[in-house]
């Protein structure tokens, strides 16, 4: 079962955040524009469980275009999730499957949240 999640032109040059109904509570999901795809991660930093972003679709990059938690610094590559340095090196962004349809970007991976769905 999938579920819509914004269409793509609401993502942002910094990424775009979203809170969703779940099953076992709220999902939060980060979504990028990534050489003409989406790329989708849950929103939770492997170090402590926080959120990457301070401010709503507000995401940091590092120099060499790593994600950047803007906690404690942590930096991810955005193609595989890991984190490539800081205090959680070797640890990975959980990633979320989702698809372009049209002009609409849809979650698609077997934990997709309840409710709003086709
Ligand atoms: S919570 Fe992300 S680096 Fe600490």
């Amino acid at each position: 079962m999938a579920q819509r999640l914004c269409r793509i032109e609401e993502i942002g040059e910094f990424g775009k955040d979203l809170a969703l109904p779940h099953a076992e509570g709220t999902r939060y999901l980060m979504l990028f524009r990534r050489d003409g795809r989406v790329v989708a991660y849950d929103n939770v930093c492997p170090h402590h469980g926080l959120g990457l972003n301070l401010a709503p679709g507000r995401f940091h990059f590092t120099r060499d275009g790593w994600l950047m938690c803007a906690h404690h610094g942590a930096s991810f590559d955005l193609e595989t999730g890991s984190c490539v340095s800081g205090p959680c090196r070797g640890a990975a962004l959980k990633p979320a499957t989702v698809e372009v349809r049209g002009q609409e970007v849809w979650l698609t991976d077997p934990d997709t949240a309840a409710g709003g769905s086709e």
